[in-house]
């Protein structure tokens, strides 16, 4: 069977800025994926151009056999491929969008409020991933009150709300400390094994990266420079020169 999502040729320019330069990468299904690369390689732009946010201006991308390459993002979200965000002001704008605050009805306020009349599944499903984030007993506050951990796992509660098939994290542990960091890796885990979601993850944070991928792929300058496994990329020439080189 093929990838579930088949990146082939993917080029994005920006002006006079070369962001994707013909990348070809697969994710298969069930599996967890990192993306790693310096700042600016390229990782939120081919991020941008898998979820519709902008169309890539050479090659195709295909999710579940599908071209999707020139579909809108609302569109590639009904497919069940879902992206998180790098920054949570962005997250504070979906959360409206999606309507997605769940909670307390009868105080109207909370992460559980409903913004209209749901079903007693949903409403059981909400309380099951507010749980399984670690929110249940924050339900009451308002997402601006939580910290920004938090919100990082608020974001992970409402992406898996979706049911997605496979999810897009842009550098999830960003601005997180340690504690809470290894607690958004052991649900990330869980979301990928007990909901055979999976996961292709931008991460800065090597260790984080290498612990939680079976398969990662560098880029450099807008192109894919190595793709392996972790130990193969970690002792990579190639990629500790683009690292370094970028210091
Ligand atoms: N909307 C845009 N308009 C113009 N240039 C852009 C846009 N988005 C990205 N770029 C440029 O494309 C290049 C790649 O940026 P991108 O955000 O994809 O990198 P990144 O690998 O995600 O970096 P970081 O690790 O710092 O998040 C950069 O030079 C960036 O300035
Ligand atoms: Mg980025």
């Amino acid at each position: 069977m093929s990838a579930q999502l088949a990146i082939r040729g993917a080029s994005k320019r920006f002006g006079g800025v070369t962001a994707n330069d013909d990348i070809s990468m697969e994710v298969p299904q069930g599996r967890i994926v990192g993306l790693i690369g310096p700042n600016g390689s390229g990782k939120s732009t081919l991020f941008n151009s898998i979820v519709g946010y902008h169309p890539v201006d050479g090659g195709s991308i295909r999710f579940e056999e599908r071209e999707i390459t020139r579909m809108r993002t609302a569109e590639i979200a009904r497919l069940g491929l879902i992206r998180t965000f790098q920054q949570t002001h962005v997250f504070v704008q979906m959360s409206c969008m999606q309507n997605m605050a769940i909670g307390d009805a009868e105080a109207g306020r909370g992460l559980l409020r409903l913004m209209r009349p749901v079903s007693a599944e949903t409403r059981e499903r909400a309380e099951t991933l507010l749980a399984f984030c670690g929110l249940y007993g924050k339900r009451h506050l308002m997402a601006g009150e939580l910290s920004f951990g938090q919100r990082k796992l608020l974001e992970l509660a409402m992406a898996l709300m979706l049911r997605p098939r496979m999810l897009l994290l842009d550098e999830p542990t960003a601005g997180i400390n340690p504690t809470l960091i290894k607690g958004v890796i052991e649900r990330l885990q869980r979301a990928n094994r007990e909901f055979g979601v999976t996961l292709f993850v931008i991460e800065h944070n090597m260790r984080v990266i290498m612990t939680l991928a079976e398969h990662i792929h560098c880029l450099a300058h807008g192109r894919l420079l190595a793709s392996g496994s972790p130990d193969e990329v970690r002792r990579d020439a190639r990629v500790l020169d683009a690292y370094l080189g970028a210091r």
